[in-house]
């Protein structure tokens, strides 16, 4: 009961749980079908958190750690919610002297969120990133790879507004 109320908390659909574990009977208990076997349940969950791990490694008998240690090395493997958008905010040097820290100060106000984490809508995560190499656009941010020069606080609410 444990882990189904672990898994719970993440609000996956009783669907997705069923999902989730035809696939993981589906790979079986091979070690060499780690991989594949987590690139499926990420598909349909959008990440795994440590108990979906914990799950893995009771049907299958695969140690925990090495679940985590797959996870954790891939870039690809999330362990966290992927929001909807993707907020990246150049902080180079640049930049920052043209107002990213501003700029930086307004969007966690307005989305009330700090660097790195998640709107719990799923609506925007947001990072700060280093130059991406158009200095001449400072500040600069990108939303999902699209990027915006020049940019001002006033117009953060605009921009925004446009990603739902
Ligand atoms: S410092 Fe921001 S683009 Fe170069």
């Amino acid at each position: 009961m444990e882990e189904n109320r672990n898994l719970q908390d993440y609000e996956f659909t009783s669907e997705q749980y069923a999902q989730l574990d035809e696939i993981i009977d589906k790979f079986g208990n091979s070690q060499k079908n780690l991989i594949p076997m987590l690139e499926k349940i990420q598909q349909i969950l959008g990440f795994i958190p440590v108990s979906v791990q914990e799950r893995i490694a009771q049907k299958t008998g695969i140690p925990e750690n090495d679940i985590y240690g797959v996870v954790s090395f891939y870039s690809y493997f999330t362990m966290k919610p992927r929001a909807r958008h993707r907020i990246q905010l150049c902080l180079g040097t640049a930049c920052y002297v043209k107002g990213g820290k501003e700029i930086a100060e307004t969007i966690e106000k307005m989305l009330n969120i700090k660097q790195g984490e998640n709107t719990p809508d799923g609506r925007f995560m947001y990072e700060e990133a280093r130059c991406f190499g158009t200095c001449g656009l400072a500040p600069v941010m990108a939303i999902d790879g699209k990027v915006y020069g020049k940019v001002k606080v006033e117009d953060l609410e605009e921009i925004l507004s446009q990603y739902k």
